[in-house]
């Protein structure tokens, strides 16, 4: 084994490190994580799952769940859930809490976008885009954090987006609702850091996923424009997520807090 100490004397190497394989670990970690049963959230169980949690996944749809399951295996869970029902949020954390223990993890990844010129958004569409990426988001946390703040840990993920970012024109109430979600990971995590737990974004970049299909299949200017703005030039895998998402989670981000971590290819400096 080929050993390295930096200065600190702390042993760099790789290989059987009892520090490194156990600071990006999730072992006896619980997540809950919305949306899990497709897209983004899928992967980000998997990950999670891989690192040595158990998630519970939760969705509108029992059988797509139910499907999802099988292929995570026996440490996921699901438990039906729009998270839109906020007068439902406290009970979902309590169920999970008395059914499978503490929710150490919650990833906020439920999500809904919707594509037109901001003259035809209504305000029932800007209400409910709002409602769902905003809303829920901040029920669902705050009834998890409480719960995380009288134990003393916990780590709060969001799912930003790059229209949060920059202008991407016919996605108004889509890029309000993501801006407000950057915002309330910097008061989370002003407020909640005294209780050791830490509050994060991931923004992805262009990701392929159902959502991503649907806002640009019929639209390849849209497509090309995502793409050329972004240097790695290829569109992200819901996998690249997943592993940031691990990493925000883990120890390994101990000292990481109110931040918004693009995940997207450079697109975000992209010319
Ligand atoms: P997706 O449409 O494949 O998955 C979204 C998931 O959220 C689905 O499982 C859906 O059933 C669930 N969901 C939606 N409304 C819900 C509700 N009311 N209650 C419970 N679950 C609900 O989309 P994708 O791409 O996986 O998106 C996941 C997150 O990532 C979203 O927050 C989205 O805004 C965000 N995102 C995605 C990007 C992409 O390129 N795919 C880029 C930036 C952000």
């Amino acid at each position: 084994m080929n050993t390295n100490n930096d200065s600190n004397g702390l042993n760099l190497s790789v290989e059987n490190n009892p520090i490194f394989s156990k600071i990006f670990s999730l072992e006896g970690k619980i997540a809950l994580i919305t949306g899990g049963g497709s897209g983004i959230g899928f992967d980000i169980a998997q990950c999670m799952i891989a690192a040595g949690a158990t998630v519970i996944i939760t969705g509108r749809r029992e059988f797509a769940l139910q499907e999802s399951i099988k292929t995570l295996g026996k440490n996921a869970h699901y438990i039906v859930n729009d998270v839109t029902e906020l007068k439902k949020l406290e009970a979902l954390v309590h169920e999970i809490e008395t059914q499978y223990g503490y929710i150490d993890i919650l990833v906020n990844n439920a999500g809904i976008n919707m594509k037109k010129p901001a003259l035809d958004v209504t305000d029932e569409d800007f209400d409910l885009i709002i409602h769902t990426n905003l809303n829920a988001v901040f029920s669902l946390t705050r009834a998890c954090a409480k719960r995380m703040i009288e134990r003393k840990s916990g780590s709060i993920l969001m799912i930003s987006s790059m229209a949060a970012y920059y202008g991407i024109d016919r996605v108004v109430a889509y890029a309000a609702s993501k801006s407000g979600v950057e915002g309330m990971v910097k008061v989370l995590a002003s407020e909640f850091s005294k209780h050791n737990v830490r509050v994060n974004a991931i923004a992805p970049g262009f990701i392929e996923t159902s959502m991503m299909k649907n806002a640009m299949s019929s639209d390849p200017d849209r497509m090309n424009k995502a793409l050329n703005r972004t240097p790695m030039a290829k569109f992200g895998k819901p996998e690249d997520i997943g592993w940031a998402a691990v990493f925000l989670a883990s120890e390994a981000a101990a000292y990481v807090t109110g931040v918004s971590l693009p995940v997207d290819g450079g697109n975000s400096i992209g010319f």
